[in-house]
């Protein structure tokens, strides 16, 4: 196994991916850490596209409303690099603090166009903002050729795809499909909050998606049906969103669904909010 080398400045981990980019093509996985299986799978993705991995580990403030679990917001960072090493990281960006990123007098900020108005963007005013200043700083410093994240934050994915976009930031922004427990849970550092009884609870997420395909492939095609569907199987649980949208524009589905349909879920479980989503003609 490779040992992953650990930076923890930022004028460290842009040396460290200028020699990298020297000796070949560099992939970017960044991550607030507590690693589990599903970013290991993005880190495993990245080493097949290039030569050199490198993670980052940030728990970036800028992206955490005043009411959301910032201060409670789990880390391992021995655990995060042995984790990296393992799916073939060799380089790992741990900011020493917030102050790494955003030194004093800072003041610029990357403002998200439409796409994220709706969903978290809605329900998390500034989220967005924060993802896509401290996403773009990361591309900044790394220059990496390609960069990995999950569809499990489907938004956040299609947001910062159409910022490396508009921006010519250079980097290739590349999505991989949601990594799973095997009753369907949706993998996330988040799920460390639940007690074995939220724990069984929050299946019901995957079983809302599940309720929604089934519809679909019984013939059902009015969005309005199949999130009753949905709705229905996330009884129990205190839902935020539950909503089906085109998988492009993020715009609610006023046609008829098709497979590509998206339904977008967060609810709560206990006090913790989770995330999922899923294609309606998808496998579940
Ligand atoms: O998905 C995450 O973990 C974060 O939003 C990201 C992309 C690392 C930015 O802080």
């Amino acid at each position: 196994m490779i040992q992953a080398s650990l930076v923890r400045t930022a004028r460290d981990f842009r040396r460290a991916c200028q020699e990298a980019r020297q000796a070949g093509t560099l992939a970017l996985v960044p991550t607030m850490g507590f690693l589990h299986a599903g970013h290991q799978s993005l880190i495993r993705e990245g080493a097949k596209r290039a030569k050199t991995v490198a993670a980052t580990v940030f728990v970036n403030p800028m992206q955490f409303g005043p009411a959301e679990d910032l201060s409670r917001y789990p880390s391992d960072l021995d655990g995060d690099l042995r984790k990296c090493a393992e799916a073939g990281a060799s380089l790992v960006f741990a900011p020493e603090g917030p102050g790494e990123m955003y030194p004093a007098g800072y003041q610029t900020y990357i403002e998200p166009g439409a796409l994220a108005g709706p969903l978290d963007g809605e329900r998390r005013p500034g989220h967005f903002r924060g993802v896509c200043t401290v996403v773009a700083k990361l591309f900044a410093l790394s220059r990496a050729d390609c960069a990995l994240f999950g569809e499990k934050d489907y938004q956040q994915l299609a947001v910062i795809r159409r910022m490396a976009a508009d921006l010519d930031l250079g980097t290739e922004v590349i999505g991989r499909p949601i990594v799973r427990e095997p009753d369907g849970l949706a993998l996330s550092s988040r799920n460390s909050y639940l007690s074995a009884e939220e724990r069984s609870k929050a299946v019901a997420l995957w079983n809302a998606l599940g309720a929604a395909r089934a519809a679909f492939a019984a013939g059902e095609r009015s969005g309005q049906q199949i999130v009753g569907a949905a709705r229905a199987a996330l009884d129990g649980l205190r839902i935020d969103y539950c909503d089906l949208r085109d998988p492009v524009e993020l715009l609610p589905l006023e046609q008829r669904a098709d497979p590509t349909s998206r339904l977008f879920l967060a609810a709560f479980v206990g006090k913790t909010r989770l995330i999922d989503n899923g294609a309606l003609g998808e496998a579940g």
